[in-house]
C-alpha cells in the first residue's frame, strides 16, 4: 500500500502526519507500507516512520551516481539517507517532464543498483483507452522500459498500472477494468520473463484509491495493492486503506 504525496505537505505537516498515521496502523502487518513525500522531506520522513514498519520513498531519481546534473537526485543519494523505495515514470513525470520509456528502465536499473524497490508506473491514457488501444499502449510502456531488465532485477520491481484518465479525477476504474489491465500486464510478464515471475510480481493500482472504493479494488485477485495520490495525504483515510483486508 503505497502513498504518492507527488508535490503537497512541508515538513512540518509530514511530522504531524506521521504523528497521526503511526499509531492507526500498527496493527497492519498484512501489506507493506510505502509513503513517498517530496524530496526535501524525506530525512524528516525516514526519522518520523523509525521504528514502525512504514517505509519511505522517492517520487523520482536520476539516473547518474553524482554529477554535473543540477536540480537532480540520485539513486545512491536516496538510499543513504535511508530510502527503500521510489517511484518511476509516474504519468505526472512522462507527462510534464519528458520521462520516455526509455528514461523509465535507466531509472529502474539506477534504482535496483542503489538497491531501491523500483515503483515502475504505466498506463493509458483517455484517448487511448476510447481508441481501444489500452492493451497496446501496455505493451508498447513493457516493451520499451520494464522488459529491457534481466530476470534478476525484474523479480525486485513493482509494477504500479495507473490509467491516466483515473489519477486525480475522482474516476476511479471498477475493479473489473483494473483486473482486466493488470491481466494485460501479468500476460507481458509471463511472455518476457516466465510464468514464476508473473504470479510473483506485485501490480498496485492506482488512480482515485479511496477508502470508499478499496474494498472492491482489493477484492479483485489480480491487484496486489494500490498506489494512491490524494487520498494519501490525510492520515485517517490512507489508514482506513491500509488497514482494508
Ligand atoms: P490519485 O493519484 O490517487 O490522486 O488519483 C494517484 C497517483 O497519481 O499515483
Amino acid at each position: 500500500m503505497a502513498g504518492n504525496w507527488k508535490m503537497y505537505k512541508t515538513a512540518p505537516e509530514t511530522s504531524a502526519f506521521f504523528e497521526k498515521f503511526i499509531p492507526l496502523v500498527s496493527s497492519a502487518d498484512h501489506c507493506d507500507i510505502v509513503i513517498c513525500p517530496p524530496f526535501v522531506n524525506l530525512c524528516t520522513a525516514v526519522q518520523a516512520v523509525s521504528g514502525s514498519r512504514i517505509e519511505i520513498g522517492g517520487q523520482n531519481l536520476f539516473w547518474a551516481k553524482e554529477g554535473a546534473y543540477t536540480g537532480e537526485v540520485s539513486g545512491p543519494m536516496l538510499a543513504a539517507i535511508g530510502c527503500k523505495w521510489v517511484i518511476i515514470g509516474h504519468s505526472e513525470r512522462r507527462q510534464y517532464f519528458g520521462e520516455t520509456d526509455e528514461t523509465v528502465l535507466k531509472r529502474t536499473q539506477a534504482a535496483l543498483e542503489a538497491g531501491l524497490n523500483p515503483i515502475v508506473c504505466v498506463g493509458e491514457k483517455l484517448e487511448e483507452r476510447e481508441g481501444g488501444r489500452t492493451e497496446a499502449v501496455l505493451s508498447e510502456q513493457f516493451a520499451g522500459g520494464i522488459a529491457g531488465l534481466t530476470p534478476g532485477q525484474f523479480a525486485k520491481i513493482v509494477i504500479a498500472y495507473e490509467p491516466v484518465w483515473a489519477i486525480g479525477t475522482g474516476k476511479t476504474a471498477t475493479p473489473q477494468i483494473a483486473a482486466d489491465a493488470h491481466r494485460v500486464i501479468r500476460e507481458q510478464v509471463r511472455a518476457k520473463f516466465g510464468g514464476d515471475a508473473a504470479s510473483q510480481v506485485r501490480i498496485l493500482y492506482g488512480g482515485s484509491v479511496k477508502p470508499e472504493n478499496i474494498k472492491g479494488l482489493m477484492a479483485e485477485s489480480e491487484i496486489d495493492g494500490v498506489l494512491v495520490g490524494g487520498a494519501s495525504l490525510e492520515a485517517a483515510s490512507f489508514a482506513s486503506i491500509v488497514n482494508c483486508q
